[in-house]
């Protein structure tokens, strides 16, 4: 089997860990029996200064054919955010209906938890965000710009359909889970679009009587989530609060660095996008030192999508034996002195002997 992916490195530290990680996953392709090509695509914020666009008026298109996509990380501080994202990330998320935004968020052994008390194995949840609209959903407006009176509207747009899927997508994994369920909204102040997700809720629970469900409100899970994550398992959440979440999820797992993603489009019809939770890190480019960790296990969540089930299960392994061994290379977010390559150059080693 031969998988057709697209590369996006974009901005930052997106080309150092996209780059490093290639020759690891070409390894696993020989050692699992699969084969890969890759196009690479230099869209990104030098794209946008040079021409003006982040990426070609037709790019979404051209990805359309490929098997999958692999993206490094979006954001340049000469530009305004906004544009970057609305430039790049969000068109390929919506254009390709990527409903499901899946982000685990494990304590690995060998991982210090900033939270005291926690050790390997201990946090264990997975977040699965709305993707496709909410209160990313681009819709709104500025008027009187310039004068006193301007006026900004942003609507969130949350569907039956939308909020459904996502739902339902959160109910399925926790049925492969442990079987609890937590969603999360702000339906005490959002009383339109936050109680029709709480209604979907309940109507899409009476069809899994095993899935235990617990609804909280976002500014309890954000304290929730540093004061007892080990008792989070599925977590649903919308666009916006999926994306806070996340963030926590990671840097109470150790780093962002550490954090993989999946953007899912449940159809099939439309290739998914699967690239780190962190950004461009403006802060670390340039010295080598980026984790590429949470790239190569946003790979392994490509290969189990893409069927290559027991070579996905290799990565996680690999890196779980990596981060549990003192001795390993580790990048400096996980305390070490490591530069990318040496983390990488210890992860083949590790799969040769697997
Ligand atoms: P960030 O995730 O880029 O960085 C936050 C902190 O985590 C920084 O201290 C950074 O050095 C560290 N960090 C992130 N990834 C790391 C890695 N692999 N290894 C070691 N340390 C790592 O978030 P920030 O600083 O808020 O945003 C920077 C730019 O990235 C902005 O332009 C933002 O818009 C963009 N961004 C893009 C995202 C994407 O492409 N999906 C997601 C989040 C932000
Ligand atoms: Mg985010």
């Amino acid at each position: 089997m031969t998988y057709e992916i697209a590369v996006i490195p974009g901005d930052g530290i997106g080309p150092t860990v996209t780059e490093a990680v290639q020759p690891l996953f070409r390894d696993l392709a020989a050692e699992y029996g699969f084969d890969f090509t890759t196009t690479e695509y230099d869209w990104g914020t030098e794209r946008y200064l040079d021409t003006g666009a982040m990426m070609p008026e037709d790019g979404v298109d051209q990805l359309e054919g490929y098997d999958s996509i692999l993206l490094g990380a979006v954001g340049h501080p000469d530009v305004r955010d906004h544009i970057t994202l609305h430039g790049l990330l969000l068109p390929i998320r919506k254009g390709f209906d990527q409903a499901v935004c899946k982000r685990p968020a494990v304590l690995f052994d060998g991982i210090e938890s900033p939270l005291r008390g926690y050790s390997g194995g201990d946090i264990d949840i997975v977040v699965y965000r709305e993707n496709t609209e909410g209160e990313y959903s681009d819709v709104g407006g500025r008027t009187h710009q310039g004068f006193d009176s301007e006026v900004a509207v942003q609507s969130a747009v949350f569907t039956r359909h939308g909020t459904e899927r996502i739902v339902r997508a959160a109910f399925e994994a926790a049925t492969e889970r442990e079987g609890k369920l937590t969603s999360i909204t702000k339906s005490n102040a959002q009383a339109y679009s936050m109680v029709l997700w709480d209604e979907v809720v309940e109507e899409v629970a009476e069809e899994y009587p095993d899935v235990e469900v617990e609804r909280i409100l976002v500014d309890a899970a954000s304290m929730d989530f540093i004061r007892r994550p080990e008792e989070f398992d599925v977590v649903v959440a919308s666009n916006l609060f999926g994306d806070i979440l996340t963030d926590i999820g990671a840097i109470i797992t150790g780093s962002m660095g550490l954090a993989p993603s999946a953007n899912i489009n449940l159809s099939g019809e439309y290739p998914s996008m699967f690239e780190p939770v962190h950004g461009s890190a403006p802060d670390i480019v340039g010295q080598g030192i980026a984790n590429p960790l949470a790239m190569v296990l946003s790979g392994a969540m490509m290969f189990d999508h893409l069927g290559e089930e027991a070579a996905a299960d290799a990565l996680w392994d690999i890196v779980a034996d990596q981060v549990a061994d003192s001795d390993a290379p580790r990048t400096p977010d996980l305390g070490g002195d490591a530069g990318t390559d040496d983390v990488v150059a210890d992860l083949r080693t590790r799969l040769d002997a697997h």
